[in-house]
């Protein structure tokens, strides 16, 4: 079974608590679980990891090669300037998409550059819950390109 890193970064533990009007009421818990529950549907095994600091988070996508075939990243405000971080990406041979919670493009101007995008697979913003399950389903549909549309 195809296997998927789910990383959160940054204050994301503080789902349900930290500014609900833009990250919503649900926790980081709810989150994992409804993408381990999705991940049965989609016949993807599900492996969920949540820090705060870099160093963590860069050690987490070195050890995901050989392990994990795709990477699901939410680099929260590291994502705004972490060289590192990005660096750590483009080290590595598995894909990862990028998703964010709010739209990143619509708040404060330092939000809208991601120093992480550009050696991503792709983004997804402003979707809550549901971007991190859409990349599920794009994770699914890139490593079984039969049942993927013709457009991909
Ligand atoms: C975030 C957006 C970041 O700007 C912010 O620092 C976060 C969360 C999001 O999911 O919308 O911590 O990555």
């Amino acid at each position: 079974m195809a296997k998927v890193l789910v990383l959160n970064g940054p204050n994301l533990n503080r789902l349900g608590k930290r500014e609900k009007n833009i990250y919503g009421t649900g926790t980081l818990h709810e989150l994992n679980q409804r993408l381990i529950q999705l991940g049965k549907e989609l016949d993807l095994q599900v492996v969920c990891f949540q820090s705060n600091s870099e160093g963590e988070l860069i050690d987490q996508l070195h050890g995901a090669e050989g392990q994990f075939d795709y990477i699901i990243f939410n680099p929260g405000a590291y994502t705004h300037y972490s060289y590192a971080l990005r660096d750590a990406i483009a080290s590595i041979d598995v894909p990862v998409i990028e998703v964010h919670l709010s739209n990143i493009h619509a708040r404060e101007s330092f939000r809208s550059t991601s120093v992480t995008a550009p050696v991503t697979a792709g983004q997804i913003v402003g979707l809550g819950f549901t971007g991190y399950e859409i990349a599920m389903v794009a994770v699914q549909k890139k490593l079984h390109p039969s049942i993927a549309n013709s457009s991909n």
